[in-house]
């Protein structure tokens, strides 16, 4: 049984420090399960029980696992001096404390990239997520600024499949691509999907770059076998469906 002390959980969920917590249930504004609690230990069973504060209802769970598709302009950080961030966008319910922490991105997008983007506040599936060493793969849709003959897209089909070398790109280092996987979605050769085991900075715009080329238009559509849900608007999230949830797992 998952049980979590009643201040803690007050507390967590953003009504102030444990103490703060104390004089809520003190004035009798705190109900669990229907019945004034004025007891700050009092252990919570996070899975069956229900809190209000003041009429509120306490969403009680550990963590939160949102898909968001990111519209372009926003930046993958909690926090930023200049540009409105993913947690800016989220609607309010999220942007509380769960009892597992906040909700932050899982991995990066940069800020003109649009689609798929997870949010959680597990931590242990974030680093499952993007840790190097677990090869999870990313499916982006891009749209190239030049047109590519057939030669070509068997060249840059290719050099996807067996791996190259990308150079520098400021202060980061150039790398050699991991096997990757190149499919063309017109003959006019300006449109494919690319699916990418490795996450490195700007990976997809320096790998078409190097090849020759330029991505005009970026949107991840998968991460492993998980896909966007189309349905999502830019800037919409939802919570993951529990089928969902264990394609990640
Ligand atoms: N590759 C890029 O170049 N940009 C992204 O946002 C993601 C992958």
């Amino acid at each position: 049984m998952k049980t979590q002390r009643l201040d803690k959980i007050l507390s967590h969920h953003g009504y102030g420090s444990r103490k703060d917590a104390k004089k809520l249930l003190h004035k009798g504004f705190v109900l669990v399960n229907g019945q004034i609690c004025s007891n700050a230990d009092s252990p919570i069973n996070i899975d069956t029980d229900t809190v209000t504060v003041d009429g509120t209802l306490l969403q009680l769970r550990h963590h939160v696992y949102l898909m968001l598709n990111k519209p372009s302009g926003i930046v993958c950080s909690t926090k930023d001096g200049i540009h409105k961030t993913v947690i800016d966008i989220l609607p309010p319910q999220y942007r509380v404390s769960f009892l597992g922490g906040d909700v932050h991105p899982v991995g990066r997008l940069d800020i003109d990239t649009e689609g798929l983007l997870l949010l959680t506040t597990d931590g242990e599936m974030t680093h499952r997520l993007t840790s190097p060493k677990k090869h999870i793969s990313k499916t982006y849709y891009l749209k190239l600024a030049d047109n590519t003959d057939e030669k070509a897209q068997s060249y840059y089909k290719e050099q996807c499949e067996k791996g190259f070398a990308v150079p520098h790109e400021g202060n980061e280092d150039g790398f050699i691509t991991q096997e990757s996987a190149l499919e063309w979605l017109n003959n006019s050769g300006d449109e494919a999907l690319l699916t990418i085991y490795e996450g490195k900075y700007h990976q997809v715009k320096r790998m078409m770059q190097t090849l020759g080329n330029e991505v005009v238009y970026l949107k991840r559509v998968a991460v492993g076998s998980l896909y966007l849900d189309e349905m999502l608007k830019p800037g919409d999230c939802r919570e993951l469906k529990p089928e969902e949830f264990d394609k990640l797992i």
